[in-house]
Parts: C-alpha cells; structure tokens; sequence
C-alpha cells in the first residue's frame, strides 16, 4: 500500500517547492481545495501531481471511503470499546435516521438538543434565576473543546459569562471562582463517565464553595451515567444525557457544549452545528483529490511519512483561536497516538505527529526561530480569516492577515547568502563582518506550510473547522489502521495516581514504585513537615 509513496521519498525531500511554482502557473489553484467559502491551499509542499496520486490511492487503498460510510451509519467501528462513532448524528440536522442496534438515534438526539435550548433560553431571560456567570467543570474532551469554541466565539456572547474549571490543582478553582457570586453562578459539571478524578474533586469543592447541598439548585450535570448525576446529589431534570457513541474528544456537538449555547444562545449554536453539518457532507460526497478532510490528511501524512517530519504546528492568525491548538492536540494525539493496529499487530510506521502551535503573531516572537532556521523542518499549518469582527481596527487585521502570509512566504522562500550579503552590504558593512555575519542570516526557505483561509470566524465557520480536523484525525487513523476513538494510553497514569493519593498523605507506598518516586515521596513529606 505505502510502496509507490515510499520510493518518492527521495525525490520529495530534494525537491524545491519554488521549482513546482515555476513549473505550474496555475499551481496555486491546482493544489488547493474550495469548498462552501473556505479555501485549504496546499500548494507551498512538495507535493506534485504524482504525488496527490500516490496519496489518493493510498485513501482509497486503506478503504476509507468504505469506513468513512461505516462511521456515519452507526456500524460499531471502535472495535476495541465494541461502539458506533456517531459524533455527527449530533450535528445531523437534515438528515434521515441513523440507526444503532436497529433504533433511530436522532429523536433522542433532537429531544436533548431542544432540552438544553428550553434550558438555555430560562438561563438567559432570567426565568430559572439570578445567573450573572456560568462555570464549566470538566476535563479533557469535557473541557477543551468548550472552553475552545466559547472563546472563539466571543462576538458573538450575549449571555452569562462563561469561565472553566478543569485543572486538579485547586488553583484552577480559586482563581476561577475569585469575584463570583455563588448566588448568581451556574455550575455545569460535565464528565461523560461522571467518575473523572479532576472533575468529581472539582465538582465537590465548587458545591462546598457555592454553600453545600442547598446550591445544589444551581448544579446542571451532562454525562453518560445519568444515574451517578443522581448520586451528587442533581436531579435527572438538571441532567443531560448523551450516548457512549459520542467520544469524549468529539463531543462539544451535544450536551458538553451547554456553555457554548449558554453563551451564544441557541440560534448561534444551531449555525455552529450546520457549519459541522456542511463539513460532513462535503467529506461523504466529495472525490478525494477535492475534499478537503481527505487533502488535510494526506498532506499530513506526506510531510510526516514521505518526508520524515515529526510534528506539525497549527498557527492560527486569529486570537480567539488561542486554545485551538490546545484542543487539536487532544483531537489528534489521543485518538492517533497509538502503536498497535487494529488487529492488534504492532504498526511498522509511526501514526500521529506531535500536534502544537500558539497563535500568531504571538508565536512569531517565540518559537518562529526554530521553525525557520532550526534544523528540524516543522510543516505548519496556517489559518486566518479574510475579515476580523474589529472593524473600528481594520489596521490590526490587515496587519495581522500580512503576518501570516508573510510567514508562509518567507518558509517557502528563504534567503540565500548571497542575499543576505547583499541585504548587508547595502548597510555598508565591511567584507569583514559580512564574512561574520552572513551565514547567520540565511534562511534555506523550502520548508513546507498550508494555509486555510476563511471568510470571518463566526459559528458557522468555526463548526467547518472543527469538524474538519475531526474527518481529518478519522482519515489519517483509517490509513493507519488505527482506532482512532479509544485512549487506552491515558488509564495507566490513572490506575497509578489512585494508588499513589494515600502515599502523597503519608499511609504507604504501593508496592513496585520505584526509587525516584519514594524519593521523590519522601523529599515531598519531608518539605511539608518542615
Ligand atoms: O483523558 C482521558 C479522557 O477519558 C478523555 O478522553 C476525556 O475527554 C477526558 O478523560 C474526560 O473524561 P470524562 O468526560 O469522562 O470526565
């Protein structure tokens, strides 16, 4: 399956990326896909003509399409936790039923949905009570892709403030909580398991800080185990259920994206949702070679396995993005990060790069060094919005849109030392000090980077995107072989913080730990003796 792409190998890493502009005028247009107002230019690789090919064979050859038509008809395609993937039956606003085990799914899906907006809507016309903020506890998938959209989507806020809790470390919840008012903050304590360390510990000392069991009123829980809400004390009206087929990482569409709609209002919410909705009949229909989830991935998949590029940076120029990266990491690492294939036998190729990123310009003025003259070549992916919502600082956006683009050109370009000679000459420096100072100015250029443009962030567009890296992490484990929706990697670290909680308080050490860690242990009791 992988032989054609491998013997490119070679060619692609000694190819020059301006040679192929040079070659092909119309490259820019050729190597990009357009669909429903966003634009995903892939052109600055070195990726050719044959190279798409290898790549659209290798999709095709994997059997994606066959896996992509599983995955939407709710066929228990997470093999190893025996579940349908049916995060899109959340979004699935126009569509016929979807069935699980012979039973349509979306009545249930639509009840909830209009559940929460009743819900919302008695938040924000002040029928349910006082709410002035809402609070989200929850982790991971509970927590990131929220906390992610909410920000983005601060234009568009017209309800409580929304603010998140997740982090085990009780700093999270005393700077969170600082200059609220109990009386007037609504607490969502979401966790699809209701039994996460972080969030259970969260939740209990949010409802001792709101006033014990008397505010509990004012508790909402979304979860899964709907009878373990029961059990903290919530009552089932306060609960919003949703299905084990909804992944933790793939789940702000339901339920864990009651902050979203609290904070935007359910019509916003409803254009988040068709945005996915629209990403996902664009990956069921389109030819490969012009659908964007399939490009994204085989781009991906051509700068780490062809070109041997270990990870890749997400930059997006537009700061409401800023935890988009955070959220992406978890979306690809936790569902691609896997060693061992579905039938079990170990991969013989390393699936799921490192996935990080800031936004720009920020990022320009940190890490940038290294993706420009650092000797390992970081394939970055870019992404801005034609317009801002600041139009009263029109200036910033142009400066910003300039920024990144600027960036993509300057990868692909680079300086030679003759320009740089040049470039310093022009300031009059001595043959000396060119001699010196040259070769610290020459940028090899020829380092790969896409950008994805779009018209303006709103909701509509960031469900495009989100749902476009969700078909994209589903793509690249197809080809993989992987299951791209169990994290098994994440239990172990669990099991062993369980056991260690009673040696953090003093009451012995669970047998086999090793001896940094007792005397890590012993220097930590020793401290807090003092
Ligand atoms: O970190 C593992 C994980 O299970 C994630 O997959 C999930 O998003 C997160 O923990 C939170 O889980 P829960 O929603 O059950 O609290």
């Amino acid at each position: 399956m992988w032989a054609e792409l491998d013997a490119m190998a070679q060619s692609a890493r000694a190819c020059r990326i301006a040679d192929l502009f040079e070659a092909d005028a119309s490259r820019a247009a050729g190597f990009s896909v357009d669909t429903d107002g966003l634009l995903f230019d892939y052109s600055k690789t070195s990726i050719d003509a044959a190279g798409r090919e290898a790549l659209v064979a290798l999709a095709e050859a994997a059997g994606v399409s066959e896996k992509r038509t599983a995955m939407f008809a709710g066929e228990a395609i997470n093999e190893t936790e025996g579940r349908a993937v049916l995060h899109t039956a959340l979004r699935a606003l126009d569509s016929g039923p979807i069935s699980v085990d012979g039973k349509d799914v979306l009545p249930e899906v639509n009840a909830t949905r209009e559940r929460m907006a009743a819900f919302t809507r008695s938040v924000r016309d002040g029928s349910f009570g006082h709410i002035t903020d809402v609070v989200n506890i929850g982790i991971g998938g509970s927590d990131l892709g929220p906390l992610m959209a909410v920000m983005a989507l601060a234009p568009y806020h017209d309800g409580p403030r929304c603010h998140f809790i997740s982090n085990v470390d009780g700093a999270d919840l005393t700077d969170t909580l600082a200059g609220l008012d109990p009386a007037s903050t609504l607490f969502i304590v979401a966790s699809k398991t209701f039994t996460t360390q972080e969030t259970m510990l969260n939740a209990r000392s949010a409802l001792k800080w709101a006033g014990g069991d008397a505010a509990l009123g004012r508790f909402v829980a979304i979860s899964s185990a709907v009878e373990k809400c029961a059990d903290f004390g919530i009552p089932a009206e306060r609960v919003f259920g949703f299905e084990d087929w909804v992944g933790g990482r793939y789940s702000m569409w339901g339920p864990i994206g009651l902050s979203i709609m609290l904070a935007v209002g359910p019509a916003a919410f409803e254009k988040f949702l068709r945005g996915a909705q629209a990403m996902d009949q664009h990956f069921q229909s389109a030819p490969f070679a012009q659908n964007m989830p399939v490009m994204l991935a085989l781009v991906g998949i051509w700068n780490q396995q062809v070109c041997g590029h270990p990870s890749r940076a997400v930059l997006p120029y537009e700061q409401r993005l800023a935890r988009l990266p955070a959220y992406l990491q978890q979306l690809e690492m936790e569902s691609n990060g896997k060693s061992v294939a579905l039938d079990g036998t170990s991969l013989d190729r390393v699936a799921g790069p490192v996935v990080w990123g800031e936004p720009g310009t920020n990022g320009q003025h940190a890490f940038y060094q290294l993706i420009h003259q650092g000797q390992q070549v970081v394939p970055c992916e870019f992404m801005v919005g034609a317009e801002g919502h600041e139009v009263e600082l029109i200036e910033h956006h142009r400066a910003l849109v300039a920024n990144c683009l600027a960036q993509s050109e300057s990868l692909l370009r680079g300086r030679t030392e003759a320009e740089a000679r040049a470039q310093l000459a022009d300031k009059g420096l001595s043959d000396a000090k060119l001699d010196q100072l040259a070769k610290h100015r020459v940028f090899s250029g020829n380092r790969p980077s896409t950008t994805l443009l779009y018209p303006r962030l709103t909701p509509y567009v960031l469900g495009q995107i989100v749902a476009l890296y969700e078909h994209r992490v589903f793509v690249e484990g197809v080809i993989y072989g992987i299951n791209s929706f169990d994290q098994w990697g994440v239990e172990l670290g669990k099991e062993l913080a369980g056991g260690l909680v009673p040696a953090v308080e003093g009451q012995g050490v669970p047998e086999g730990t090793s001896g940094s860690t007792l005397s890590l242990l012993d220097r930590i009791l020793h401290l807090r003796d003092r």
